[in-house]
């Protein structure tokens, strides 16, 4: 028999413009009334697979389930059957007879696209190899509440292609957002997820812009944002040459001068301060890094009840 379809959350563009605008309004919604859906996952529980480290994803989800009323079941590999073999498929449907919802972190976006195809409870990407998806919707209400807008802002992002872009790409392309990524040609976004960006900008009227000129992507800009130069599950050899060719995309107090005096600093955290950002910069009056890890939680929320309540 095949499994009622569930929607779930794998990617940004998994929503549409008007279904992310729902989960951003959702998600201050639950930072000003943390209690307003006590229930909703009563009785239930949500089991949350880490295949990778993570401190805010994991706390946030957690704490997110408990906020809802519901257990959060945390597995990370050595607990599973799925480390011994026992299949993707298989896991999905049996998780789906115990949970609402299944939080998944891990490597191949292929693995977690089998198990949404297999499950019958929505299926949430807490980040694989390919993007980031709850980290773009934290990020999104981060500079909602600072600028009391998104349409029209124009957001940079300077460092190593990653999943992390790959979301906000998405992302601005999807809110009316201007985005503009600066990463050099060693290490660049993924050109299929940057073309799918911007096809989506130019019914959004937003503008996706990509250089290797850290400089050039900053200037006049609303935000500037970096991630770490080596992500979970890059090659780890990679680490000195990384530093090398990303050096001219540090985050330091001469390049943040380059963008608007309003400007604001993000980072998803963790950070390896004094690489892709120095400590002047993450410490600064500008810097919001600290509301993006807080807004994980009532992102966590949010999408946890838009899609356990079938709301979209
Ligand atoms: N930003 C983020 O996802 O952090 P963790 O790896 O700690 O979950
Ligand atoms: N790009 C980073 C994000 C960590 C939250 C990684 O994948 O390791």
């Amino acid at each position: 028999m095949m499994p009622p379809v569930a929607r779930s959350f794998l990617r940004v563009t998994d929503l549409s413009s008007e279904e992310l605008r729902l989960v951003i309004d959702r998600a201050l919604a639950y930072k000003k009334a943390p209690q307003r859906s006590p229930d909703l996952l009563r009785g239930q529980s949500v089991t949350l697979y880490f295949n990778k480290p993570s401190t805010r994803t994991r706390i946030s989800f957690e704490t997110a389930v408990h906020r809802l009323g519901g257990l959060p079941v945390t597995v990370g590999p050595n607990d599973l059957q799925m480390g011994r073999g026992e299949t993707v498929e298989d896991t999905a449907r049996v998780i789906s007879r115990y949970s609402a919802a299944f939080v998944t972190r891990t490597y191949a976006d292929d693995e977690i696209t089998r198990f949404a195809k297999a499950a019958s409870i929505p299926v949430i990407n807490a980040l694989t190899d390919g993007h980031h998806p709850c980290q773009a919707l934290a990020d999104l209400l981060t500079l909602r509440e600072r600028f009391g807008k998104l349409e029209g802002l124009t957001l940079a992002y300077v460092g190593a292609g990653n999943n992390v872009v790959h979301s906000l790409l998405e992302a601005s392309a999807l809110a009316g957002m201007n985005m503009r990524v600066a990463a050099p040609s060693r290490y660049p976004a993924d050109p299929v997820i940057v073309e799918g960006a911007k096809r989506l900008a130019e019914k959004t009227g937003s503008r996706i812009e990509i250089t290797e000129s850290a400089a050039e992507a900053v200037d006049g800009v609303d935000a500037v944002y970096t991630d770490t130069w080596l992500s979970m599950g890059d090659p780890f050899e990679e680490r000195k040459q990384r530093e090398q060719v990303l050096a001219p995309y540090q985050v330091n107090a001469a390049l943040m001068k380059r963008a608007k005096p309003t400007a604001v600093f993000l980072h998803c955290l963790p950070a390896h301060r004094d690489e892709e950002v120095t400590n002047e910069v993450a410490d600064s009056d500008q810097s919001v890094i600290f509301d993006q890890a807080e807004n994980k939680l009532h992102t966590s929320m949010a999408i946890l009840d838009v899609l356990v309540s079938g709301a979209i």
